[in-house]
């Protein structure tokens, strides 16, 4: 599958069940405008329609990426800012999107990672980094706040005291310090990066996907809920999942020492 719309690029591999997004506006970095924000929806909404229709292989992962080398994104398109009401705010917005996508979505980042640009990356699940990236929360500038979870969801990660000075002081930060803080999750040297990540996502999408879905909502539950909840949920899901035909092709896999194949169900 592959579809190609006016900002962003949406291909799924049948055979590994991985899926890729590609913001595509490379000559502005990526940034967020109406129409980016609208096509990312739609090739969500695509990725998880392939998955109703599927007769092969289900979405398994999903990448998302910028165009070019110079930016995953650079946050809001700011030549926009004029025609926006504040009532556009409150709408279900892309970062929920992802975030609700019933598979790990893996953010991998070269360049630019910037504004609302860095917050589509802390709605992802993994963020994945080349060692020459920047990363920053710029909104302080324009007298805003990151409307987009980014203090929020870098409190949750790196603690409020990061989060604050990344959002106060709008400046930009390198990979070393996204990853010494816990904002990615592993940086590559530029050279090694589309190879590293590719391998990785490999490997994740080789895994049992109705426990990887699993995971991922208990990792959102433990952030909403407290532990005794959490827990409660952790043990009833963990019942489920030793009923279904991917656990019982894990069993068997180890005993013979094979590799498991997976259908999700
Ligand atoms: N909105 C709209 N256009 C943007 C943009 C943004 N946030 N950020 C960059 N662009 C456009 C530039 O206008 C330029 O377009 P042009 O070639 O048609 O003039 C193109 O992207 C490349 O940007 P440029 O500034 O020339 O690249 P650079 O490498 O010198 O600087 C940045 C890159 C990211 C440091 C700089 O563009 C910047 O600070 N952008 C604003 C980032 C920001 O504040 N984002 C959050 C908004 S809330």
């Amino acid at each position: 599958m592959e579809e190609t719309l006016d900002t962003v690029l949406v291909e799924m591999d049948e055979e590994t069940g991985l899926g890729h997004i590609t913001l595509n506006r490379p000559d502005k970095l990526n940034t967020i405008n109406q129409q980016l924000k609208s096509d990312l929806t739609t090739a969500l909404k695509s990725l998880r329609e392939h998955d109703k229709e599927a007769s092969g292989v289900s979405v398994r992962a999903v990448v998302l990426e910028g165009a070019g080398e110079r930016a995953f994104c650079a946050g809001a398109d700011v030549s926009g800012f004029g025609d926006r009401t504040p009532g556009q705010f409150e709408q279900r917005t892309i970062f929920d999107r992802l975030a609700d996508f019933p598979a790990p979505v893996i953010a991998k980042i070269e360049g630019y990672c910037l504004g609302g640009g860095l917050e589509l990356a802390l709605a992802c699940d993994l963020r994945l980094a080349s060692a020459e990236s920047e990363f920053g929360l710029p909104e302080v500038e324009l007298g805003l706040l990151p409307g987009g979870g980014g203090v929020q969801y870098i409190s949750r990660l790196a603690g409020p005291a990061v989060a604050m000075e990344i959002a106060m002081t709008g400046k930009r930060y390198s990979t070393e310090f996204a990853e010494e803080t816990g904002i990615v999750s592993a940086s590559y040297p530029n050279s090694e990066f589309d190879e590293a990540v590719d391998e990785f996502v490999h490997e994740l999408a080789r895994k049992p996907p109705l426990a990887l879905r699993a995971i991922k909502d208990a990792a959102h539950r433990s952030v909403e809920t407290g532990l005794a909840e959490g827990r409660r949920y952790d043990r009833r899901v963990f019942s489920t999942l030793l009923e279904t035909a991917d656990h019982e092709a894990a069993a068997a896999a180890f005993k013979s020492d094979d590799q498991p194949e997976f259908e999700g169900r």
